[in-house]
């Protein structure tokens, strides 16, 4: 079950956080991997047994490269779990410049349109495509409008490669994370008054669903984005509607 034997994938923002969570995972559900990151992560390429190549996502170029290696090196491509990206830039609606807008959709957004390109080009027969959104894409939190609109745009490419791609045996998903204990997430002060589980999210839990959409036990699963938020969006938090009942 959730075998990924025999399969090749591509992690992107492997060095750190989820990325790496999931490239362990996908190691260790028998796939062979290909680590990416901006930054150098040979050696925690090598450590695992995967192979490395850095990349630039935001870089046409660079992401055609990175698929490319997957080719070259195993000659083929199955999966791709487009993880990599920058943090919100904090900023208010009447602050936020055109370069804060910029930088957000040249890399968290046009990361999701290369690699879900030129990955789709390579893959052969089958594929899966793991996009990576946000919480904020569904229920945004106030000065992070950029990264907002970044992510619910992956959103909608998602839906729109599915439909595109579903032909070729391509699927794709994604994932919106909440905060996830990584360099990115910060864990705030009151988990428990904006997560029903009292707790962030880990890296693990994370790379745990990349696994599942990743795998051929998923193969009908296209299209969807996954809000992994351990019920935030399901309502108002038990401790909230506590405070409200007893002022009332
Ligand atoms: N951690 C959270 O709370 C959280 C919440 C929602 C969504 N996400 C999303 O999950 C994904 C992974 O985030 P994370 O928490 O693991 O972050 P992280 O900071 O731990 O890892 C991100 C990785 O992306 C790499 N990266 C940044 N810019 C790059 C570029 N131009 N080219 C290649 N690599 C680049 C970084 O070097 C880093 O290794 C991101 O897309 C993020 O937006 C994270």
């Amino acid at each position: 079950m959730f075998s990924l034997e025999g399969k090749v994938a591509v992690v992107t923002g492997a060095a750190s956080g989820i990325g790496y969570a999931t490239a362990k995972r996908l190691l260790a559900a028998g796939a062979k991997v290909v680590m990416s990151d901006l930054a150098d992560a040979a050696d925690k390429a090598e450590e695992l047994g995967a192979t490395f190549q850095q990349c630039d996502v935001s870089k046409e170029d660079s992401v055609t490269a990175l698929m490319q290696r997957a080719i070259d090196d195993f000659a083929q491509l199955n999966i791709l779990a487009n993880i990599a990206g920058i943090p919100p830039s904090i900023e208010t609606i009447e602050d936020a410049t055109a370069d804060a807008y910029a930088k957000q959709f040249n890399v968290n957004f046009m990361s999701q349109v290369f690699g879900m390109r030129e990955a789709a080009k390579r893959m052969v027969e089958r594929g899966s495509i793991i996009n990576f959104a946000s919480l904020a894409a569904h229920r945004s939190t106030a000065g992070v409008a950029s990264y907002a609109a970044v992510k619910a745009a992956t959103v909608a490419l998602t839906r729109s490669g599915a439909l595109e791609l579903g032909s070729k045996g391509i699927r794709v998903n994604a994932i919106s994370p909440s905060t996830t204990r990584t360099p990115m997430g910060y864990p705030g002060k009151f988990p428990e008054l904006s997560a029903p589980m009292n707790r962030i999210a880990e890296p693990e839990e994370m790379a745990a669903i990349v696994h599942f959409l990743a795998s051929d036990d998923a193969s009908w699963v296209n299209g969807q984005t996954l809000i992994a938020d351990g019920g935030m969006t399901s309502g108002v938090m038990p401790a909230v509607a506590q405070i409200v009942n007893e002022s009332a």
